[in-house]
């Protein structure tokens, strides 16, 4: 970038965040989200970074950094943060309650069941009854100060007024408790992530950790964190019981979890632990087990702790959704770009509230390694995502008759191609083009909502239509209007459908060249890859044109990706349907001005609704910043926005908008963000 843009782009961030500072702190009305704050801080502090000559100490960065601590001092904690054993069986619960009572002899004790919570555990300490210091475990003996961020939190109260305990006011004292991010508000916070094309949490215990190591509190502030308390002390006080404990926690207002129960015998805390394990899906947050205490606090300290945890306590872990089932057989489904994966078809089974009926046998190794075979009861998992897959064999339950299976060596469909296995690959590819599978999946991916999102042609169309021989290749899709009459004549289809096909294939000429780009199904360019491409290289004949060392020496393309689509550009077969789709009128040119890092836009991609009136454009110019920036305006809204812009006077359209849980900004916002995407 020249120097005159660089000067223009930081004094125009920094005016931007200057404002927003102003409205958000001292007018406490903010003027843009916490995302789009967000964004712009992390620009200025990349441009600041990039450009040391231009950094000055008056800058909105260092004031965020002033204002708020921006590193972790290292604190050790007053008292040790243990951590728990673990018990994964009735037997091993069963077992510790044995040690206790070795210990307390006849005495009688109860414990405290409480549900695991799978977060980060901190401890907050108070003086004179105010929040003063927040520490994470570190290594239980020391941990790091995070006190700015948790502050941010506002479940937690700052000050505690004149409670008192015994007669004993409750002023200097410490809680601990795990801090924690809803699974909704993780689905959500991912989402934004993805529109501004950040880098997505991969589950909600590690974007509470991310976020609270964060050394800008202002970002933490617009997380949603929350937090359950399970643990008071206090010097002054002598405490009896967590469970009392919990209870004056809860009155002077730190969160506290509702479902922790006192139980008179180990066997009552089995119960629960069973009945949290079969609930666990219906809580709104991620738990991982049961923790079990010896509710008196005088037992506790009878029985003390060895090493690093104690003998009072111990965590009962939750197995990972697991069931057992039979392995009905072994199909094999051929991808778009010809991997072949075994599929294990299985006896349905209830896993966590869905029926199981296929599940991934990964790779043929797998296979070989498990000794998998037809008719086994095989264990099936579903891990943190959604597609479960099969773990091991019950060896006891095996018929003694089975026979070992071997992987087939030629593709299941009716070419019988024979399979390769390149050096160095676990899976086994079958290389025909010609493939009926391969020609669906590349379709079925050129269709796919990630992709050109043709309304009416899913996965099942394509399926059919390739069989009739009405697809065979993508560029097909766009000679469908010309084999109306034939399709009319199948079963389920009339003209209503037919007209939404061919509106939808008709939307699909309007996508920006990014999404042509990766729905041509070019191996290793992913939506990512493809966005880079369209924005380094602005056409397709500019992309077909480049050179190995030009495709390396871009940024984020290595190696193999450079390969792949030398490869792929070097085939006269793609080269032929490419024409054709040219002719079909798709976008194989990326409007978007080189300068402006289209990539990052928060509307590349993106379908937009206006509404209400706007003040600041007239409709037409909105709808044309929007497409300048990638984005593309519809008139209604539906499942498929992405996102609504709003003026005054908005009226039904942002009414089903928030019923359909779509991103809602003002004009005010929109016009921030479009000033902040336009170079100088
Ligand atoms: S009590 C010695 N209670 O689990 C007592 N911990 O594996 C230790 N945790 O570091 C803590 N929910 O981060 C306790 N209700 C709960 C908990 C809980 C989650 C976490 C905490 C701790 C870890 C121990």
């Amino acid at each position: 970038m020249f120097s005159k843009i660089i000067t223009d782009r930081i004094n125009f961030l920094k005016i931007q965040i200057n404002i927003a500072n102003d409205n958000y702190y001292l007018k406490n009305n903010p003027n843009i989200s916490d995302l789009e704050y967000d964004l712009l801080i992390a620009e200025l502090v990349k441009l600041e970074e990039e450009n040391p000559e231009y950094f000055s100490i008056d800058s909105p960065t260092q004031l965020v950094g002033s204002d708020i601590t921006n590193s972790f001092a290292q604190v050790s904690h007053k008292r040790p943060m243990l951590s728990l054993g673990n018990t994964y069986s009735r037997e091993e619960v069963l077992n510790f309650d044995s040690r206790v009572k070795n210990i307390l002899g006849d005495e009688n004790y109860s414990y405290s069941a409480e549900l695991k919570i799978d977060g980060v555990a901190v401890s907050i300490h108070y003086e004179k009854g105010k929040f003063y210091q927040a520490v994470t475990r570190g290594n239980g003996e020391e941990g790091e100060e995070i006190t700015n961020n948790v502050k941010t939190i506002k479940s937690i109260p700052l000050s505690i007024n004149n409670f008192k305990v015994y007669d004993y006011i409750l002023d200097d004292f410490e809680i601990r408790g795990e801090i924690f991010i809803k699974k909704n508000d993780f689905y959500l916070m991912n989402s934004e992530r993805e529109l501004i094309g950040e880098k997505l949490f991969a589950n909600p215990r590690n974007s509470a950790s991310g976020t609270l190591k964060m050394l800008d509190s202002t970002i933490v502030a617009s997380r949603p964190l929350s937090m359950f308390g399970y643990y008071l002390y206090s010097e002054n006080i002598e405490l009896k019981s967590h469970s009392e404990n919990l209870k004056i926690l809860k009155e002077i207002g730190v969160p506290t979890n509702p479902h922790s129960r006192v139980c008179k015998s180990i066997f009552e805390v089995l119960d629960y632990c069973d009945e949290w394990e079969n609930k666990r899906d219906e809580l709104e947050y991620e738990i991982d087990g049961v923790v079990i205490k010896i509710d008196s606090l005088k037992h506790q300290d009878e029985l003390g702790f060895v090493s690093k945890a104690p003998r009072w306590a111990i965590a009962y872990k939750f197995s990972s959704k697991k069931t057992t089932t039979k392995l009905k057989g072994i199909t094999f489904q051929v991808g778009r770009l010809g991997t072949i994966t075994p599929v294990a078809e299985l006896e349905p089974i209830l896993l966590s509230g869905s029926t199981i009926r296929r599940a991934t046998l990964n790779n043929s190794d797998f296979i070989i390694l498990k000794d998998i075979r037809i008719g086994d009861t095989v264990v099936i998992e579903k891990g943190g995502d959604v597609i479960p897959k099969v773990s091991e064999v019950v060896i006891s339950e095996r018929n003694v008759n089975s026979i070992q299976f071997s992987f087939p060596t030629h593709c299941p469909c009716h070419f019988e191609t024979l399979l390769t296995r390149p050096d160095g690959e676990v899976n086994f590819y079958c290389e025909n083009p010609d493939c009926p599978s391969q020609i669906k999946g590349r379709i079925s991916h050129f269709s796919s909502r990630a992709a050109l999102d043709i309304e009416g042609l899913g996965e099942k169309v394509v399926d059919q239509f390739v069989e009739l021989g009405l697809l065979e290749t993508y560029a097909d899709i766009y000679d469908l209007e010309s084999k109306k009459k034939q399709i009319l004549e199948l079963e389920r289809w009339g003209i209503k459908s037919i007209e939404n096909l061919l509106n939808g294939i008709n939307e699909s000429k309007n996508k920006p060249f990014a999404k042509v780009l990766f729905a041509l199904g070019i191996r290793h360019v992913g939506s990512t890859v493809a966005k880079i491409l369209s924005y380094e290289f602005g056409s397709l004949n500019s992309l077909i044109e480049a050179t190995f060392d030009q495709l390396v020496s871009t940024n984020e393309i290595g190696v193999k990706i450079a390969e792949s689509v030398i490869r792929f550009f070097s085939n006269d077969t793609n080269i032929k349907i490419i024409n054709r789709l040219k002719e079909s009128g798709l976008n194989f040119e990326n409007e978007m001005k080189k300068n402006i890092d289209s990539i990052n836009s928060p509307f590349f991609g993106k379908t937009i609704v206006l509404t209400g009136t706007l003040m600041h454009y007239s409709r037409e110019k909105a709808s044309a910043l929007i497409e300048e920036f990638g984005g593309k305006t519809s008139s209604s809204v539906s499942k498929k926005t992405d996102l609504l812009i709003v003026g005054l006077d908005a009226g039904s359209k942002l009414i089903k908008a928030n019923s359909l849980g779509v991103k809602i900004i003002t004009e005010d916002v929109f016009k921030n963000m479009i000033e902040g995407l336009k170079p100088n």
